[in-house]
């Protein structure tokens, strides 16, 4: 296997950074440089083995900054801790892939990067949603094929989708985010299932509601479902936002697709395994009129046999946060984690992260999912009290 390619910045810097991708924008660059940190970037957009990676942190590395491609386990941890480091942060806001647990019994803390794919993931599943229901991507191959022929009646009917039900799996942020935007902007009664109620968002789409009986029209509403199964079988689109956990693992198999309408639409910008992704693949061939929408695949970046093959489904790749904002944001937050816990900051308690993307950061580390478990020290508003 040919050695992959490291760039080096602020190499002058006394503590040892790996960075295993390069990452959108500059600022997490300062951040890390203005933390007395030497840089060291993978340059390769091919995704490191354990191996690699464990060779790139060595006999001395302060911190690092991994993908959710990587297995951040015991083996990664451990080399990480023989070689002195105190941080990690992912670059995603998804941990799934990082052994937590593991990195909280070697003592390092754990970063992640909220609060900035929120909106953005919430946009990418209602793109999902029209390109599937308006077949957008099916009469772009046709256009691109040279085969259309004239204005026709019936030429790629797909569903209208105002008025119609939107049901939500996991109604956090960014799974609310998406909620309101099929309720407010497109007029959808929301059906939505979580261990929680969120009373936010009822009242939320309540008010919105009650605006739109004030201008005489038809209300939207929203509700919790009791179970999945009342809310798969009752949703014209359903959009998958959970975490990937035990709990979560093929929640959508055979047995719950079978429960869906026969034209509804499924969406995930998640995680694959979510999907028992082979089942859809032929729930989708038995159900033309059945649609699907995925960002995010089982074994990425391959997809089950036959998926490909499907113009029910419309097919991207894991790009959910892909916008230049978005990106640098993430990367900020990582850089954030890392150069706030090396330099002895404390940890950030707020879900508002949004004051680390100003010039005037906070001195703490935004988001360290372990920071109870390893009793790191709450942060304090600066701001002399009274
Ligand atoms: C995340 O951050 O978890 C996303 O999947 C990346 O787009």
């Amino acid at each position: 296997m040919k050695a992959k390619e490291w760039a080096k910045h602020n190499p002058g810097g006394e503590k040892r950074v790996i960075v295993t991708k390069e990452l959108p924008g500059n600022v997490w660059l300062d951040i890390l440089a203005r933390a007395d940190c030497r840089v060291e970037i993978c340059t390769s957009t091919e995704i490191l083995t354990e191996d690699e990676i464990k060779s790139s942190i060595g006999e001395r590395c302060d911190g690092c900054i991994g993908q959710l491609t990587e297995p951040w386990g015991e083996e990664l941890f451990g080399a990480l801790k023989a070689a002195g480091a105190k941080a990690y942060s992912n670059y995603a806001v998804g941990y799934n892939n990082v052994d937590v647990e593991s990195a909280t019994g070697h003592g390092i803390p754990v970063g992640n990067t909220p609060g900035v794919l929120t909106e953005t993931t919430a946009e990418m599943a209602v793109a999902l949603t029209f390109a599937a229901a308006r077949r957008v991507v099916e009469g772009d191959s046709l256009m691109r094929g040279g085969h259309y022929r004239g204005w026709l009646p019936g030429l790629l009917l797909g569903e209208l989708l105002r008025g119609k039900t939107v049901g939500v799996i996991g109604a956090g942020r960014i799974g609310a985010a998406f909620a309101r935007m099929m309720a407010e902007g497109h007029k959808m009664n929301v059906l939505y299932y979580d261990l929680y109620p969120s009373r936010a968002l009822e009242e939320q789409i309540a008010a919105y509601g009650e605006f739109l009986k004030s201008i005489g029209e038809e209300p939207v509403s929203c509700r919790r479902a009791e179970t999945v199964e009342e809310l798969l079988g009752a949703a014209d689109v359903v959009s998958l936002h959970t975490v990937l956990d035990d709990t979560t693992h093929h929640l959508i198999n055979k047995e719950r697709l079978a429960v869906m309408k026969q034209n509804a639409i499924l969406v995930n910008t998640c995680r694959g395994q979510v999907i028992d992704e082979a089942a859809l693949v032929a729930h989708c061939r038995e159900h033309p009129n059945f649609r699907a929408g995925l960002d995010v695949f089982e074994d990425e970046p391959a997809m089950k046999p036959g998926l490909n093959e499907l113009d029910n489904v419309v097919i991207v790749p894991h790009i959910g946060s892909a916008t230049t904002w978005t990106r640098e944001g993430m990367a900020t937050l990582a850089a954030s984690n890392v150069a706030g816990i090396l330099s002895g900051y404390p940890a950030w308690q707020d879900s508002d992260i949004s004051p680390f993307l100003g010039g005037n950061a906070p001195k703490a580390a935004p988001s360290i999912v372990n920071a109870k478990e390893l009793g790191l020290q709450v942060y304090k508003s600066e701001e002399p009290e009274g």
